[in-house]
């Protein structure tokens, strides 16, 4: 299993994100991310072993997270074009209001994965953002949604499994409050 951690939206910001998605596609075509699997991820960790997993799960249950409020105001393209799977041709809501908090939370989940033997499998510098569509075009340049705030106050270990090209997403444990 590939295992990260992830902000999950609510009910209402999920149905936001949704309609943000929908429009996106419009725009841009593509293919929409399904609802339920909107989300940020905070910290990819790639492949783990089940002890691993557990081992995890355990101390993300015992830390908490500082609550706070992410703004998302503009949209954003991880190009085709020198891009790397899996990011190629993805179209994404992000912000700034808000993302040095993101950016600090990356930061200590990566130390508490360290704890379990695992380290953060990403390219390049951590940009918080929430995939919209995939395998898209360019969205216009002047492009401004209407910002959405995302409230948070817990974070998600979530395994990922592939079956037939489709991602099935499992929360193993959530932060306490
Ligand atoms: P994405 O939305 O930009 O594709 C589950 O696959 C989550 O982990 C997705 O949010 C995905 O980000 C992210 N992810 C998958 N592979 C990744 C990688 N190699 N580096 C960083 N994030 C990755």
């Amino acid at each position: 299993m590939r295992l990260f951690f992830a902000l999950w939206p609510g009910p209402a910001l999920r149905e936001q994100l949704a309609a943000l998605g929908r429009e996106a596609r419009h725009r841009c075509g593509g293919r929409a991310t399904p609802p339920d699997k909107l989300h940020l991820t905070l910290a990819f960790l790639g492949e783990a072993s089940a002890p691993q997993a557990d081992a995890l799960a355990a101390s993300t249950r015992e830390r908490a997270i500082a609550p706070g409020t992410w703004t998302l105001s503009r949209i954003g393209h991880f190009p085709r074009a020198g891009g790397h799977f899996p990011r190629a041709g993805v179209v994404w809501a992000g912000g700034d209001a808000g993302a040095e908090a993101l950016a600090a939370l990356h930061e200590r989940l990566a130390a508490l994965a360290a704890g379990a033997g695992l380290s953060v499998r990403s390219p390049g510098a951590f940009t918080p953002h929430v995939t919209l569509l995939r395998r898209a075009g360019t969205p216009p340049a002047d492009w401004r949604p209407t910002p959405l705030d995302w409230h948070y106050r817990d974070a998600a270990l979530v395994a990922s499994t592939s079956r037939h090209g489709t991602h099935e997403y499992v929360t193993l444990a959530r932060t306490r409050h």
